[in-house]
């Protein structure tokens, strides 16, 4: 079991500072065969000669127009290193929940000093929360959120290490972690909780899930405990999240592999199984130790227990008693978000990033059109799964997963996406965070957090990670966003053009590409972008998961923050930082627009409270209650 604690549960590992990088190339030989240059220089990152399309909607000012009305309706705030939240003049935030809050009356008083009773374990807000989404039915104001992973030190107080003692340990850890559905309201105070909400709910590793789609039933996803293949328990590691136009929230299964472990470390297992294993990460050793006394998590006993997890799984979040639905036509790999779309013609498009090193961005594409009304159980598992190929031209494909292209059949290309991505020459990218496309205008943005192994060593398929298009920079530690824009405006279109829209850097410490692009100076200094949301206004909202020393290659950065970049004329503005030690991620907005909610993940000090640290979502609000988004 290893050892993670909330200050270095990021996956960026802690290491990375201290990783020995290479010589870098030449600034212009690296990047200036795939970015515009002058797109730079001039704030704004060019797309290349093929994106006759430019013209239409907000890109149709020119730079130096925007430039002179910023659109950004705050004055940004410096970096920060306290313990606190900050947010611009003129606004302010709320608490809206904390790890431990209860949601339901049964669990008032649950008391984090000991870890609180097993029994009301799954009556509370879970630990962790990641990727969130706003829903307004029937004049309720409804938010789901994610729980990501566990603080065991925090979590289990009572145990040596945060290292689970027993059964109850590990369902503690099992229930603290997944989805929270609840409803909220505004009152005088602000937002809270309606406690005892009918709609409110605790989705966890147990929880009851049907298994759709084309792998649905193959022996690959049968256990002893479900033989079909089509039933199975649990939602893990819920990172990015993803919202339906037909209403219903889609979680994110993302770094599972480290649920599983093994009693026996010389158990055998059939080739496919042990291959997938490999490029999984699934290893004996498990980070929280389930398998020890949950035999369903032990791959010597249940190997094919690993293949139920890394799915995208749809929850409706109006109805506390439905069966969420893990989507196998969504591919598995380690999802991070889902960025729900719809082409010209009414398919659902599905942007989805596999955050590994050197992995892959895909797309899903429904074979049929969303029309309102109609059934959608099948339109996310009937369609095409697409992986990225990026061109140093700035154009790129998105390559179909078939078993022509690949040479594996439909259900396994669902179940090992990543050697089916390996297999037809996908572009190895910079770990794909979230992605998010536009209201506005019809284009798409990834975070592509970092690298360090880009250039350096290839990926867990044996892929090449030279440095290429849109992930330039050898070791690359501060990170950069890709957008595309799809052919002919239409989402379900093969190609696309593409541009970086920003390259992080620190220009105040180096002169080479580590400066970053010309759109990051002193002002908004920020390193691994990672969470983002593009508003109803069209400006990029942007979340970072980064080191947050404030040291070195990192001087300058501050704390993790949130920022928005102005997609015209590339300018970035720090909004708001995070309190030391945090993660800032999730971000939805509700119904009214007038309150942005902002998730703070880990917080290394005892924030909020003063005692324990509480990962907590905040409500940010203008304080003339105009609108944030
Ligand atoms: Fe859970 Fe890739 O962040
Ligand atoms: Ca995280
Ligand atoms: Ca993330
Ligand atoms: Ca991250």
């Amino acid at each position: 079991m290893k050892d993670l604690d909330p200050t270095n549960m990021s996956a960026d590992d802690w290491d990375e500072l201290h990783f020995p990088r290479p010589e870098e190339n030449d600034f212009d030989q690296v990047v200036e065969s795939a970015i515009s240059r002058r797109g730079f220089l001039a704030g704004v990152v060019a797309f290349g000669s093929g994106a006759a399309a430019i013209g239409t909607g907000l890109l149709s000012s020119t730079s130096a127009q925007a430039v002179e009305a910023s659109r950004f309706a705050f004055t940004p705030i410096p970096a920060q290193t306290d313990g606190q939240v900050h947010v611009p003049e003129g606004y302010e935030w709320k608490m809206l929940m904390r790890w431990g809050d209860p949601l339901f009356s049964e669990a008032d008083g649950y008391d984090l000093t000991d870890g609180g009773p097993v029994e009301r374990s799954d009556k509370i807000f879970g630990e962790n929360t990641d990727g969130m989404e706003t829903f307004s039915y029937q004049g309720h104001e409804l938010i789901a959120i994610n729980h990501e992973y566990p603080n065991r030190k925090i979590n289990l107080p009572a145990s040596q290490d945060g290292v689970p003692a027993g059964a109850d340990d590990v369902l503690k850890l099992q229930n603290i972690q997944g989805v929270t559905v609840m409803e909220i309201t505004e009152g005088p105070e602000g937002w809270s909780i309606v406690k005892d909400s009918p709609f409110n709910r605790r989705i966890h590793h147990n929880t009851p899930m049907k298994i759709a789609g084309p792998a649905a039933g193959h022996a690959l996803l049968r256990t002893q405990a479900d033989p079909t293949g089509t039933t199975s328990l649990g939602t893990l590691n819920n990172c990015g999240a993803g919202k339906t136009p037909w209403g219903t929230y889609l979680t994110c299964e993302e770094n599972f592999n480290g649920y599983f472990g093994s009693s026996d470390e010389n158990a055998s297992y059939d080739q496919k199984t042990t291959d997938g294993f490999k490029r999984y990460g699934v290893k004996a050793e498990s980070w929280n130790g389930y398998e020890l006394f949950d035999p369903r998590f032990d791959t010597s006993k249940n190997p094919n227990e690993p293949h139920r997890a890394g799915w995208i799984v749809e929850i409706d979040p109006t109805k506390s008693d439905s069966t969420p639905v893990k989507h196998t036509g969504l591919g598995r790999f380690k999802h991070e978000n889902a960025e729900v779309a719809l082409a010209a013609d009414g398919r659902v498009v599905v942007y989805m990033g596999d955050d590994e090193r050197g992995e892959y961005l895909y797309k899903f594409v429904s074979n049929a059109a969303y029309v309102q009304g109609d059934d959608t159980g099948n339109l996310l598992n009937d369609g095409t799964l697409y992986v990225a190929k990026f061109n140093d031209d700035m154009t790129g494909e998105w390559l179909p997963l078939t078993p022509e292209t690949t040479g594996m059949d439909a259900a396994e290309i669902l179940i090992f996406t990543r050697m089916a991505a390996s297999a037809v020459g996908g572009t190895t990218m910079d770990r794909p965070e979230w992605v998010a496309s536009s209201p506005v205008t019809v284009e798409a943005y990834c975070c592509l957090t970092n690298n360090k192994n880009r250039g350096v060593k290839p990926n867990a398929g044996g892929d090449d990670t030279s440095a290429n298009g849109p992930n330039p920079r050898d070791a690359n530690k501060y990170g950069q966003i890709v957008r595309w824009r799809p052919a002919d405006e239409d989402h379900a279109a093969t190609d696309f053009d593409w541009d970086l829209y920003v390259m992080a850097g620190n220009p105040t410490v180096h002169s080479d590409n580590r400066a970053g692009s010309a759109n990051v100076n002193e002002g908004n200094l920020f390193n691994s972008p990672d969470g983002m949301a593009i508003d109803s206004t069209g400006l990029v909202w942007i979340q970072t998961d980064g080191k947050d020393n404030n040291e070195e290659d990192f001087a300058g950065n501050g704390n993790n923050q949130m920022l928005v970049g102005d997609p015209v004329t590339g300018e970035i503005a720090r909004f708001m930082t995070g309190p030391k030690g945090c993660e800032v991620t999730g971000l939805a907005w509700s119904s009214d627009l007038r309150t942005m909610f902002v998730g703070i993940q880990h917080p290394g000090s005892n924030w909020p409270d003063g005692g324990t640290p509480r990962s907590s979502v905040i409500a940010i609000k203008r304080t003339d209650n105009g609108l944030v988004g």
